[in-house]
This record gives structure tokens, sequence and C-alpha cells, in this order.
């Protein structure tokens, strides 16, 4: 049995775990197959994601968030490190380590043939949870599936499909909750729904962690941040403190005539040339007015012909750390 912070509303023992998870050197080398050599997909992660938290795990295709997630879960054995889950070492206690948490795996299999009530209600049973505290209905309102209870799972659409797997996830109420790419596929209204579920879920006392691919999800959801790459962790902040690292923009002038060299006027900023007549200066937003920018080059004299800015985002950030690999880029906007 699993305490639980709130939704037992039971008060919290004393002896719960600071960190719901808490990785150390935890490495995963694949075996080779066929022709592939072995493959080095985590290189020795250390992770402590503090009990309560949203915690986001961002990182390229490949970059080793499912294999570190299906460590979790119980599903790949680890190579080495320790990987501990609400106190419990999954290989030392397997047990415990699984029934502290809900997992809702990247690729999704389900019986086509079962009825999402009866598939909670299975699942409730692999977990031994008795009948009389099973929440089958609760969890099916939840994700805004009531209306679908008696239908055949192949009758769902993937979006459908997705938020019956996190309440499969939940069916024992565990502490922790583990998302792996769950909006994958989700077309963007389900997406919110499911991101106010998962934030309903955090409120109440459940640590989340989950992996994306949408920055803009791991910016609004998630408390904190980690990014890995290749398999080795590259960043791991508090979302507003990552937000802070790209606390940069950049305002772009043509002027009216060429320029040889910077103006003096912006010596206390960082002020590109890219051709005479135009000018690009870098400044953070949180300290500095685009307006002292420009009052500065108007009173030396230098007329304005056009401005825009740039901006950077968390997408900077992870192109920075992550050597380009994901797809999208900033975003420009006139100013
Ligand atoms: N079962 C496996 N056998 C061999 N290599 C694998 C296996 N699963 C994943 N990999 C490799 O390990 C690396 C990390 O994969 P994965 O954990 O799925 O990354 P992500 O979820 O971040 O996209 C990739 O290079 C992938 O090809
Ligand atoms: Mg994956």
């Amino acid at each position: 049995m699993v305490a639980h912070p709130s939704l037992s509303g039971v008060p919290a023992p004393v002896d719960l775990p600071a960190n719901a998870v808490e990785l150390r050197g935890l490495t995963k080398i694949y075996q080779p197959t066929g022709k592939a050599g072995p493959k080095h997909a985590l290189k020795g992660i250390d992770l402590a994601i503090p009990r309560g938290s949203l915690f986001g795990l961002l990182g390229p295709n490949g970059a080793g968030k499912s294999t570190m997630i299906n460590i979790l879960a119980g599903l790949v054995n680890k190579t080495g490190g320790t990987a501990r889950i609400w106190g419990h070492e999954v290989e030392d206690d397997p047990r415990r380590a699984r029934a502290s948490i809900g997992v809702v795996p990247q690729e999704l299999n389900m019986d086509p043939f079962f009825t999402p009530r009866e598939m909670l209600e299975l699942q409730a049973g692999l977990y031994g949870v008795p009948t009389r505290e099973r929440r089958t209905d609760e969890l099916l309102d939840a994700v805004g599936l009531a209306d679908k209870a008696d239908a055949h799972a192949r009758s769902l659409s993937g979006g459908m499909k997705r938020r019956l797997m996190v309440a499969k996830a939940m069916v024992h109420t565990p502490p922790v909750l583990i998302l792996d790419e769950p909006t994958a596929g989700v077309d963007v209204e389900l997406r919110r729904q499911l991101w106010d579920y998962v934030r309903t879920l955090n409120r109440a006392g459940t640590t989340v962690l989950l992996t994306t691919h949408y920055l803009q999800e791991a910016e609004e959801l998630c408390d904190t941040i980690a990014i890995i790459n290749h398999g080795e962790m590259v960043a791991c902040e508090p979302t507003s403190t990552l937000l802070r690292r790209i606390d940069n923009k950049a305002l772009c002038l043509t002027l009216d005539r060429d320029l040889t060299a910077a103006p003096a006027a912006l010596s206390g900023f960082t002020v590109e040339l890219p051709t005479p007549r135009r000018l690009v200066i870098r400044y953070q937003p949180s300290r500095q007015r685009a307006d002292a920018i420009l009052n500065a080059l108007v009173a030396s004299g230098l007329g304005i012909v056009d401005v825009s800015t740039e901006e950077s985002n968390l997408e900077d950030i992870f192109l920075q750390l992550t050597g380009g690999a994901h797809g999208g880029h900033g975003t420009t906007h006139a100013a």
C-alpha cells in the first residue's frame, strides 16, 4: 500500500521521500543487434525530482528519454547506476517501485476488444485494488471519457486512447505519474484538456514526470525542466531560471545613412553592423528597454528608417544546448 499525501485524505506520514525520483549514474547500453553496434543510450544520468514537482524531460529524438522512463517503469534493465522511485530502487525493490508509479508509455498498446471501463477494472485488478476502492467512473470522468465508458477501444480516437492510458496509469493512485510524450498526436484542444488534468493531479499531490518534444508544453506546464542529449544531461533548472538564461532580444534597425563603425551612443550594448545601413543591438528585456536604445540613437542624430525585433525563447536555448536537433525556430516580431 502506497501512502499518498493528499488523495487518501490522511495526513502525510513523516517518512515521505524528499525526492519522488532519484537517479544516480544511470547508464544504459543496448546490446548490439544485427549490424548495429552497442548503443550507449544513457551515459551516467544524475537527476533528482522533488516530491510534488511537475517535471519536464526534454530532448531531441534518440536522446534517451524513453529509455529513462522505461527503466523507471521496469520495462528496460539498466546497465549501471541506481534508479529510485519514492525511495525504492527499481531492481532491488521492484514491487514497491512499480506500485509507486503510473506510467503512460510512448507506444500505445491496448486491446481493441476491451471497453475503457473493462480496461480500468482489469488494470485495478492487476494492481490488487479492492473493488470498493476502485475509481473507474471518477477516472473516466476526469479524462473526459465518461460517455465512452462502454465503447470498444478500437472506436476511440488517438487522443481518447491517450487519455484512457492516463486514467489506466492512475488506477492504483500512485504518488508518481510518468508520461512519455503524452500529447504526441493529440490535437491542440484536447492537449489543453490533458494539461488541465495533469495540473489537477499535480495540485492534488501527484508528482509528475513528462517527456515532450513540444517545447511550449514544457514551458507552460512544468515547474522544472531537464534537457538531455545523446544520453547526457545538458540542463536541469527551474523553468523560470532556464527562460531567464535566454533573456535576450535583438533590435534590428535600418538606418538613413551608411556607418563604418557602431555608434558611440551605443557603447553599453552589444552591437553588430551586418551591412553599413543595418544595426543589430542585443539587449536584455528584463534590464534594458528598447526606448533607451532608440532615444540614444536619435539623440546622436541618426535617422531610423525601419525597426524589427528578434526574441529568443526556450527553442533557442534548446537548440543551443542540443546542437540544432529540433525542427522549430525562434520567433520574429515586428516592433
Ligand atoms: N531496444 C533498443 N535496442 C537498441 N537501441 C535502442 C533500443 N531502444 C532505444 N534504442 C536507442 O537508444 C537511443 C535512445 O532512444 P530513446 O530512449 O527511445 O530516445 P528518445 O525517447 O529520447 O527518443 C536511440 O539511439 C535509440 O535508437
Ligand atoms: Mg521516446
